[in-house]
């Protein structure tokens, strides 16, 4: 069993094409000599460029989201064929700015997971607490009915088809990480929970990602932790130099 270290950028909506291209020009060159998996979410419109400049390159390429359906009268939606079409492999769902800003619930973050799955998308799925739900006690649970909820109905017999990102949403682009501790011990319940859900071997192999402020100052430490299997990073994916110095210690 091993659970390859996995880094994931996503930029959200930030770069303008040329900035996009460069970027990821930048991090495929200082990947080369990287030891873990490395994956670009980039918007929408910057996915073409960022594919040309990866090309060759061992970076994954990733989108920020997807639609349920192939096709439609989805107005404003991105289908998961069309994010394949341009040479995606993974898509984040569920993500907390998803769910807040633009009101995603569990049940539609586990239709588009599962539109991802059918066309052959790797969903990174976020699940994560509200400071408010940390500091009155509600963390499990909270993480355990995204679980329940955004995988229902779905089976999982390669867990390289799978990955979860922990993100407590207090810790995201606020310089607030969590600490390893409570980092680990958020992993290892959502990892206990993904083996009442599916073959305790599967759960074993399914890679658990952390997400919020990562840093090169965090990033080792938190990967020292058992069930931290890499990273979901925002703001210090922005720039060549706060990437470069995470991944490289990793
Ligand atoms: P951050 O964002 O690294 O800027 O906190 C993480 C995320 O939103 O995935």
């Amino acid at each position: 069993m091993s659970r390859r270290p996995l880094i994931a950028v996503n930029w959200k909506m930030h770069l303008s094409l040329s900035e996009a291209a460069a970027l990821a020009e930048a991090i495929s060159l200082s990947v080369a000599t990287a030891a873990c998996e490395t994956v670009i979410a980039p918007p929408f419109t910057s996915i073409s460029v960022v594919a040309e400049a990866l090309r060759g390159s061992s970076v994954m390429l990733g989108a920020q989201n997807c639609c349920w359906a192939e096709q439609g009268a989805f107005t404003g939606e991105i289908s998961p064929l069309m994010l394949k079409e341009l040479g995606c492999s993974m898509v984040i769902v569920g993500h907390s700015e998803r769910r807040q800003l633009f009101h995603e619930d569990n049940r539609m973050v586990n239709r588009r997971l599962q539109g991802a799955m059918a066309a052959g998308l790797v969903p990174v799925l976020c699940i994560g607490e509200t400071l408010e739900q940390r500091q009155t006690d509600q963390t499990t649970a909270v993480l355990k009915e995204q679980l329940l909820e955004c995988l229902s109905a779905v089976s999982v017999t390669d867990p390289s088809r799978l990955i979860i990102a922990y993100e407590p949403v207090w810790a995201i682009g606020t310089g607030q990480t969590a600490s390893s501790q409570q980092a680990q011990d958020a992993h290892s319940f959502i990892r206990g929970i993904l083996a009442d859900m599916f073959e305790k071997t599967i759960a074993t192999e399914i890679r658990i990602l952390y997400g919020g402020s990562v840093k090169s100052d965090n990033v080792s430490a938190l990967m020292a932790q058992a069930d931290i299997d890499g990273a979901l990073v925002g703001g210090a994916g922005l720039h060549i130099d706060s990437f470069a110095g995470i991944i490289h210690l990793v």
